[in-house]
């Protein structure tokens, strides 16, 4: 690393720059510090925002490989929770689908992603990772150059510019990476599911032992075990219509009809820690390299939380560009980065797929659809057959075990 002073602009550089201290940004920069690569990573927000920024931990059998693989797994194995049971509920009873003994997929582990972030940064730190925090990144330029550069504004106001060989863009769908991206030759794929979902942060343990999934004619419901007292609920939720809407007796009473709690006995309530309303939409970039910018995770694609493969796409890819850039880096060998992006698409379109089979699994119509004259009857008719097809079929149990777990 070097430093040197323009007028007030402050210069640094790296071999590598790597926007965002996520899942993403965290797992290539670990990778890249143990393979001896010249790294830092730049992190919009303070430390203590990204260590407890609460998001679904549901962490597939790839993630914990790659975890395992590097050592970064002890905080997972001493306080995560397998979990392999997804339990449906509707208007023909419930069914049970223990996917972690069927398949090939095997079983999530239940750990916060905030312990996970905690995990990636601590070891990352403790290694001597370089890490500035309240660093954000405004632009990646001469990405089709050897040597990109990353302009950046740092805690004090005062603008900087790292220069590096590569940039590992982590920085989430609204960062600076995807907002550099040449528009010329990125394709931007968007689609809304047209439904929206009311999130609940709950402060109260799990009623089921299971990912609840509920079909109801007034909508879907979802419960997930989050840790031993607090649990994640959602109510598929009019769109537009505001999270604070209805008092928290009326969440629970809904919740209580959707999840059929008269047939299967009752939610354990709580305080509602959290609220928060939002689209499920997905998008996709391709390609995922310009020149010497490469998109990781949600930079690269977003996906709808109906199966919760976020965090374990972003981990699967950050491990596929790490090792690429310490082949480039280390051996002169650019076969990896080459190949980057086709090899992490077409993982990114599988999890789209099953992610949007499973988004219309859980909701009858999607709101446009809505009458549209026998459109919901018909939107209904499908998903009871697709549900069916699932509660009776094992053959179709395996290729969602699969799918569920799998990235
Ligand atoms: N400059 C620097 N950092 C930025 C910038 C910027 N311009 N914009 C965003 N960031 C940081 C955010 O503060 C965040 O810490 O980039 C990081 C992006 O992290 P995530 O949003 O967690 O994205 P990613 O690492 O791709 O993880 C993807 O994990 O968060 C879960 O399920 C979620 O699907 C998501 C998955």
């Amino acid at each position: 690393m070097t430093e040197s002073h323009t007028s007030r602009t402050l210069c640094e550089s790296a071999d590598v720059v790597v926007l965002g201290a996520g899942p993403a940004g965290l797992v290539v920069g670990l990778l890249l510090q143990a393979a001896g690569i010249d790294c830092v990573i730049l992190e919009r927000a303070s430390r203590t925002h990204v260590q407890t920024r609460a998001r679904a931990g549901f962490l597939a059998p790839n993630t914990v490989r790659v975890l395992e693989r590097h050592d970064l797994a002890d905080g997972l194995h001493r306080d995560g929770r397998r979990h392999g049971t997804c339990e449906f509920r509707t208007e023909d009873g419930r069914f049970r689908l223990d996917y972690g003994s069927l398949g090939q997929g095997g079983q999530h582990h239940v750990y916060p992603q905030q312990n996970l972030v905690t995990d990636l940064l601590t070891r990352y730190l403790d290694s001597g990772g370089r890490i500035r925090f309240r660093t954000e990144g405004l632009a990646v330029r001469d990405a089709d150059s050897a040597r990109p550069s990353v302009t950046t504004r740092e805690p004090d106001g005062r603008p900087t510019r790292w220069t590096a060989r590569y940039v590992a863009g982590c920085d989430g769908r609204h960062g600076a990476a995807r907002r550099s991206l040449p528009p010329d030759t990125v394709r931007h794929h968007r689609h809304d599911h047209g439904v929206t979902w009311l999130g609940l942060l709950a402060a109260t343990p799990p009623s089921l032992d299971a990912v609840g999934y509920a079909i109801h004619a007034h909508g879907f419901a979802g419960h997930m075990a989050r840790t031993a007292d607090v649990t994640r609920y959602y109510l598929q939720w009019r769109r537009g219509t505001p999270a604070d809407a209805w008092p928290e007796q009326r969440v629970w009473d809904e919740l209580d009809i959707r999840m059929r709690a008269a047939d299967h006995g009752p939610l354990r309530r709580g305080a509602l820690l959290e609220r928060g309303v939002f689209d499920l939409t997905c998008d996709v970039v391709e390609p995922l390299r310009h020149g010497s910018l490469f998109l990781a995770g949600d930079a690269a694609s977003l996906l709808a939380p109906a199966a919760a493969k976020g965090a374990n796409l972003a981990v699967l890819e950050a491990e596929i560009l790490a090792q690429a850039l310490v082949d480039a880096l280390a051996r002169g060998d650019t076969a990896g980065l080459d190949a980057y992006s086709d090899r992490c698409l077409a993982h990114i379109w599988r999890a789209q797929e099953f992610t949007g089979w499973m988004t219309r699994l859980l909701h009858a119509a999607p709101e446009q659809d809505r009458g549209a004259g026998g459109g919901s009857f018909f939107h209904a008719a499908l998903q009871r057959s697709r549900l069916n097809s699932l509660r009776t079929s094992r053959i179709h149990q395996d290729w969602f075990a699969e799918n569920y777990v799998g990235v």
